[in-house]
């Protein structure tokens, strides 16, 4: 493989909306982009997009579609869901978050309980836009309780006022342990603290698509912000799930994230497989798969406000195809790899040892960002430095380096792509997540796995229910029908 960038290859270089992607350290010549623009297309990967996004049940499995795109499409055209157009209920919540937003004066903080899809996308966007030139802030102190670890809780307990806080619980389902044990301890915290049951009434808030689950909680109906089946949790940023984007930054704002998204779902709906940029990041993959067996994929954004993307890309990617199994129940040669990444130049300084000189090639995805995070004085040259080094690895992983001595030998023809985005703001934010959502969805497609469910989370959290039951009776147990010998030999190491 010649990882050299290919004059002659017109193929590795593509752009949607100002956003640029450069394939050519993938080492991909004319053949091998011929034989995976095949592939797509035996894959029906057109037809595929379609019916994701005409709301085809597209998830087999759980019989629904996955519409995440309906939620950023702003410009209200029918979407249509067994028979029933669900714009206008996507845009009454649109109306009844904006409403929030002007409604919260003297809130100092705000409390968003969620685990895995409830938590890392707004978790992220806080995250990314926070500091950003051009956006201003409501400055709420956010706090994130995810975990039902109680550091986490106490953390936040010993920071938030809790007579200017604002709570939201977040749950597709309303039935995670994690969340709702948090929040009723959130609720215990707020009593605790002197705050009256109807004032805790008025401070909480849900969204969820379970609504009656909502209510049995005691979230008040006019607090509850809906979301549908027809969202996966993992997809759902867009949805009120994506409230604290519009709460800290304002609905501008929010708007702006959601039109990023839209722009990229435009693009990724009319583009021709050779110009599609998430067919394209998919097809690379694909290529390291059955060319290099690679087992791994890093993704490291040169932007430290993206540190978050590549712990809310790993369940995208993870939950999503991390399968055995296709569509139709039958063995598959390649899925998902493992995921994982964290933010350049810190990555650098970890990992990227074994990057450069392990024994397995793991094909990475650099993220830069045209113009500097900041307008302090050091701003320009530090993000001239930034840019340096994410380039600089590039060419070191793709080219190598040979000496006499092996230690010092680096054996290069490791493939990467750049992907460049004109600037961070909400807009770009947005195409970022779109971009690799689809890019996920197009994954599955190609490997025929549906992207959509995730069976195989339930097994453990059913079994942790005896298990925590013989850990409250505190007593030696023995192996039975739930708990095989070296569990229960372990769950003896904690009850002695
Ligand atoms: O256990 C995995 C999972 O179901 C994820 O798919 C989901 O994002 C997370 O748990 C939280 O689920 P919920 O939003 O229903 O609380």
């Amino acid at each position: 493989m010649s990882l050299k960038p290919a004059d002659k290859n017109p193929q590795h270089l593509h752009q949607s909306n100002g956003i640029v992607l450069d394939s050519a350290y993938q080492g991909i010549d004319e053949a091998g982009w011929l034989s995976l623009f095949q592939q797509a297309k035996n894959a029906h990967l057109k037809q595929f997009i379609a019916d994701l996004f005409g709301g085809k049940h597209i998830n087999n499995s759980e019989n629904r579609p996955a519409l995440h795109s309906a939620l950023r499409n702003l410009d209200k055209s029918p979407v249509i869901v067994d028979g029933k157009d669900v714009m206008p209920d996507v845009a009454e919540v649109w109306h009844r978050i904006e409403a929030l937003c002007n409604k919260w004066v003297g809130v100092t903080d705000v409390i968003h309980i969620g685990i895995g899809g409830s938590d890392f996308g707004p978790r992220l966007a806080i995250e990314a836009l926070a500091h950003i030139p051009d956006i201003e802030s409501r400055g709420m102190r956010m706090h994130f309780l995810a975990n039902i670890d109680t550091a986490e809780l106490a953390r936040i307990q010993q920071r938030a006022l809790p007579h200017s806080t604002r709570v939201i619980i977040v749950s597709k389902s309303f039935t995670t342990l994690e969340t709702t044990k948090n929040a009723k301890a959130i609720v215990r915290w707020l009593k605790d603290s002197g705050r009256t049951e109807s004032q805790i009434n008025n401070t909480l808030f849900a969204v969820t698509a379970n609504v009656p689950a909502a209510k049995e909680f005691g979230v008040k109906e006019e607090n509850i912000f809906p979301f549908w089946d027809w969202v996966g949790g993992r997809y759902s940023v867009w949805s009120a799930v994506g409230l604290p984007i519009a709460l800290q930054y304002g609905f501008d704002t929010f708007k702006e994230f959601l039109s990023g998204a839209q722009a990229i779902d435009q693009h990724y709906q009319s583009a021709p497989l050779e110009e599609n940029l998430p067919v394209i990041m998919a097809l690379t993959l694909l290529y390291q798969q059955q060319k290099h067996h690679i087992k791994s994929f890093a993704v490291i954004p040169y932007a430290d406000a993206l540190d978050w993307f590549p712990k809310w890309l790993q369940q995208l990617d993870m939950e999503s195809n991390g399968k055995s199994v296709d569509r139709d129940g039958k063995p598959v040669k390649y899925s998902c790899p493992v995921v994982f990444g964290s933010s350049g130049s810190n990555a650098q300084h970890s990992y990227f040892q074994l990057l450069h000189q392990g024994t397995e090639v793991i094909p990475i995805d650099f993220i830069a960002i045209r113009e500097p995070m900041s307008h302090l004085p050091e701003a320009k040259e530090h993000h001239r430095i930034l840019l340096s080094n994410c380039l600089a690895q590039a060419q070191a992983l793709a080219n190598g380096k040979k000496t006499d001595n092996p230690n010092n030998t680096y054996p290069g023809k490791r493939p990467s792509n750049l992907l460049i985005l004109p600037k961070l703001n909400a807009f770009y934010l947005g195409a970022l997540l779109a971009l690799y959502e689809s890019r996920t969805t197009t994954l599955g497609a190609l490997w025929n796995i549906n992207s959509f469910d995730q069976p195989g989370v339930e097994l453990g959290k059913v079994l942790a229910k005896p298990i925590e039951a013989a850990l409250k009776e505190g007593n030696p147990v023995q192996a039975n029908g739930n708990i095989d010998a070296i569990t229960a030999a372990r769950i003896n190491l904690f009850n002695h």
